[in-house]
């Protein structure tokens, strides 16, 4: 029978709220957790599924096996050094992608990408990269035609990125193992280049990625 998890998700922003709902809908029990707990309450309760509670970051770091960062990636990021100790041992999914606007061209900001680097802060947690191709738009809307996106899912702990790619099939996405953590680095470029088509008018309203064989 199959394993539900605990999830808890830090930053209560668009992908934030859109991962609580996706997880929860897949029967995993859900922490959503902000800077401000009240903060994080409120919006559980608004997002009114009864596998969703609200707290600050700790409580959601605290209570679950899997802890997304759904958080702006800054280096060193103070809510990290925070929660490290009761990061360690879990399965972290780093979704971020940090790149920039250069005079609208959208690139990555640098040359290693956010998950190494998150992996290089928490070195007792296991560091995954996953969703970072997946618009906010898409975690409500996540069909296109009737075809799912493929969320790749990158990480070096082939047991926990296996485990992951199996909660993720339970949602409306499909994952694939696209190899060790080092590939966020393409995947965050990926992203850079979906978000210029974004910009165009035929491609902003959805866009996402699925491989063809
Ligand atoms: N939007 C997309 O389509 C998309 C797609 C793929 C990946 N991503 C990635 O997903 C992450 C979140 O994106 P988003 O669009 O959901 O962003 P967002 O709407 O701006 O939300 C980010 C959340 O992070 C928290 N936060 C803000 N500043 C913070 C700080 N200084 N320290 C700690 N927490 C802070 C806030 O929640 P609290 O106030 O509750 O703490 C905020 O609501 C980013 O890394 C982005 O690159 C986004």
């Amino acid at each position: 029978m199959r394993e539900l998890k605990k999830v808890g998700i830090l930053g209560t922003g668009s992908m934030g709220k859109g991962l609580a709902v996706a997880f929860a809908e897949a029967g995993n029990t859900v922490c959503l957790g902000s800077r401000e707990a009240d903060k994080g309450k409120k919006i559980a309760e608004l997002l009114s599924h009864c596998k969703i509670t609200g707290g600050s970051n700790q409580d959601a770091a605290e209570q679950s096996e899997y802890v997304v960062l759904a958080m702006r990636y800054q280096k060193d990021h103070p809510v990290l050094g925070e929660l490290k100790p009761l990061l360690a041992d879990k399965v972290i999914i780093d979704i971020s992608n940090p790149i920039i606007d250069v005079g609208g061209d959208i690139e990555p900001l640098w040359r290693i990408s956010a998950s190494e680097s998150i992996a290089g802060e928490l070195e007792h947690s296991k560091v995954i990269g996953a969703f970072k191709n997946t618009f906010a738009s898409t975690l409500s809307s996540p069909y296109f035609d009737q075809m799912k996106s493929h969320v790749l899912v990158v990480g070096d702990d082939q047991q926990a990125k296996n485990e992951f790619i199996q909660m993720v099939n339970f949602m409306p996405f499909e994952a694939l193992d696209a190899g060790p953590l080092r590939m966020a680095r393409v995947l965050e470029g990926m992203s850079a280049m979906m978000y210029s088509f974004a910009q165009q008018a035929s491609y902003r309203n959805k866009i996402g990625i699925r491989l063809l064989n």
